[in-house]
């Protein structure tokens, strides 16, 4: 008798525990984004200025952003794209970054124009970096986000992402969601959404603001500043600059259920990044905005 209750329990407790390893495995895999494919640089980008100062190691699988005194450098991605899925793997500026920042986002062409920002603000030896991000609709900005990071992200390549579709806005540090603007159309907020963007990446000085608010100079002593990339992953909506809409929108595995929202695994883990890394946040700025935008609430930054 003691032995049929025993193994009953046993059984119970065995459902029990794969039921709860279901449950995690298929809550951390309901939305993360397909992985990155690797590609060489010249697949999907080519450089904007200062071509000189872009330097190409392993037939262009890697390559590095030079800043000097005399010049930064930049690159952007040939195609434009109406959603998808952009990533790139970044090694920041090492030791003395201070004034100096580092940007991967994506910006349509125009003056209303869509922008969706990553920004590294480089910082003296052995102080922290911060990321800052923002997205821009319609010409329209002035909602940025700072947090600092969890490691260094001098000293290893991390992979950058940015997820984008009709639904969400979601910028991912190494699968880690640190930010998430939701389309909020409803509450009178613009999203972006037909017009095409192209991804850009570049390597400047910045010293007027980046650094401890413009305290900290770039020294130039230093020079030059190198900044290494690769991955340099695609996977969008290719669309003319004029499209308004992308062909193959609703098809793609992006545009699916598990993509529209974050799951409760990436909530959790856009509340700790919030919670522990946050500097400043628009969202709470009261002293710079008299009324806060909607989408505040419904992002769940508060
Ligand atoms: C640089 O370091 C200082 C001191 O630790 C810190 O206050 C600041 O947030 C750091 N980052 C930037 C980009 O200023």
């Amino acid at each position: 008798m003691l032995c049929f209750s025993l193994r009953r329990e046993m059984a119970c407790w065995m459902w029990t525990l794969l039921l709860c390893v279901l449950l995690v495995v298929s809550g951390a895999m309901a939305a993360a984004p397909r992985k990155p494919v690797d590609v060489p640089f010249g697949r999907n980008y080519a450089p904007t200025w200062a071509f000189d100062h872009i330097k190409y190691y392993n037939g262009g699988s890697e390559i590095q952003l030079y800043l000097d005194k005399y010049t930064g450098t930049g690159f952007q991605s040939k195609g434009s794209y109406l959603f998808g899925h952009f990533c790139m793997q970044i090694k920041m500026v090492a030791g003395d970054s201070a004034g100096t920042v580092t940007a991967f986002y994506l910006s349509s062409q125009n003056s209303e124009h869509d922008e969706i920002d990553f920004e590294f603000l480089g910082n003296r030896t052995g102080q922290p970096y911060i990321v800052q991000t923002n997205v821009f609709t319609g010409g329209k900005g002035d909602r940025e986000q700072r947090h600092y990071l969890w490691f260094d992200p001098t000293s290893a390549y991390h992979s950058y992402c940015i997820l984008w579709n009709l639904y969400q806005i979601v910028f991912f540090v190494d699968d880690v969601p640190i930010r998430l603007f939701k389309n909020s159309k409803d509450l009178g907020v613009r999203y972006p959404f037909d017009q095409p963007m192209k991804v850009y990446s570049s390597l400047w000085n910045a010293d007027d603001w980046a650094t401890r608010g413009g305290l900290e100079k770039t020294d130039w002593s230093k020079a030059p500043f190198v900044a290494s990339y690769k991955g340099f992953h695609i996977d969008g909506c290719e669309a003319s600059v004029e499209a308004k809409f992308c062909v193959s929108q609703g098809k793609r595995w992006w545009d699916q259920k598990d993509f529209q929202d974050l799951d409760g695994f990436q909530y959790r883990r856009l509340r700790w990044v919030h919670t522990k890394y946050t500097i400043y946040n628009y969202c709470t700025d009261r002293v710079r905005y008299s009324t806060i935008s909607p989408e505040c609430k419904r992002n769940r930054d508060i």
